[in-house]
């Protein structure tokens, strides 16, 4: 006789309803259109479509840094797993939690693993992760939140000991004050049973750097010119991709690839729901993202000014990318 399907058990908290996510991203192009330089934050780029360029973004084979963190979480889950002693993971950012089943998986075995919590601003991918995990993982519960990291981190679910988990090197896309608040704010949500898993990328050959953002294939171009696509759609604005042309440069001062969308030609976008229009000049770039690279040192200060004492700390065997393993101190 087959078993009943186990019901998934999965709870999704709202704390970004599309209109409100409109009402960010109408402050956010406002603002950006009207700065010197130009620039747009990278949350707006995952969209649906954004979401599945970004999965392609990690089989490409100039882009390194997913490869390189699942190889350190395949050497070493168990041992997160039990160092961290946590019966809940917390991911932010969390997007498909491809990955992420690395640790589930280590969880799992050692009959740890009591809820899941994903946590990302892209409501469409959360919740189709959250359903996959929930059956994948019964009877594990999936409490899902659907927020920006950036503002609610205050709303994630505390109960058990939990493993807050911030992979992909997500980290380095939040500018130096924004990370900053943001490290201040995670580790004050955090209690003693706690601790944070954070993936980083590493300062590295600049050829590299630049072509795990500039690749062959044009996917990466792709990811960057659907921000303008996401604008038009939500904001009635008249951007024409194919004015734009992807640029991805190394800045050697502060240490982050900067991504850009540089016009073309001469002219005028509208954005109709805001009554406003932006004029581009031939040769003019708007900044879309950076993507901050770091040492250990960097990322050690950075932790302890937020009041976390770093542990632990894995590589891949090139020493491209690191996990590491902080607890409050
Ligand atoms: N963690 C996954 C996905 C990285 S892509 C990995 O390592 O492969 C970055 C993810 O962060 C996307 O799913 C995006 O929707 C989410 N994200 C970006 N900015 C965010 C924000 N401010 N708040 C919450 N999620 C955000
Ligand atoms: C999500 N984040 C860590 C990616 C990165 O590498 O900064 C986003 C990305 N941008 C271009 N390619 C991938």
């Amino acid at each position: 006789m087959s078993k009943p399907p186990m019901t998934a058990d999965v709870r999704v908290d709202v704390h970004l309803t599309p209109e409100e996510l409109r009402a960010a991203l109408r402050e956010d192009v406002a603002s950006g259109l009207r700065a010197v330089p130009k620039d747009l934050p990278p949350k707006w780029f995952y969209d649906d479509r954004g979401s599945q360029l970004f999965d392609e973004i990690t089989r490409l084979p100039e882009y390194y840094p997913t490869r390189c963190e699942r190889a350190i979480l395949v050497a070493h889950a168990l041992e997160i797993a039990a160092l961290s002693n946590a019966d809940t993971l917390v991911e932010l950012g969390s997007g498909t939690s491809e990955k992420t089943r690395l640790l589930l998986d280590a969880f799992a075995r050692r009959d740890q693993l009591r809820r899941f919590v994903p946590f990302d601003v892209s409501e469409a991918t959360l919740r189709a992760a959250a359903e996959a995990v929930a059956a994948e993982y019964a009877p594990v519960a999936v409490h899902a939140v659907v927020g920006d990291f950036e503002r609610h981190l205050a709303t994630i679910p505390r109960d058990g000991d939990r493993l807050v988990m911030f992979l992909g090197g997500t980290i380095g896309n939040l500018a130096p004050k924004a990370r900053h608040d943001f490290l201040r704010d995670l580790a004050a949500g955090l209690g003693p049973g706690d601790a944070f898993l954070l993936g980083t990328d590493l300062v590295k050959d600049v050829d590299r750097l630049v072509r795990a953002y500039d690749d062959a294939a044009g996917v990466t171009a792709a990811f960057n010119r659907n921000v303008l696509e996401v604008v038009n759609r939500e904001l009635r604005a008249d951007f024409v991709p194919g004015r734009f042309e992807h640029v991805a440069r190394w800045d050697a001062e502060q240490e982050w690839i900067e991504m850009r969308l540089r016009s073309t030609v001469d002219h005028v976008v509208e954005v109709r729901d805001l009554g406003l229009r932006a004029v581009f000049s031939a040769g003019e770039d708007m900044r879309t993202e950076i993507s901050a690279k770091f040492r250990r040192e960097r990322i050690e200060e950075e932790l302890r000014d937020a009041g976390l004492e770093l542990r632990h700390w894995w590589t891949d065997p090139a020493g491209d990318f690191a996990l590491s393993l902080s607890f409050p101190a």
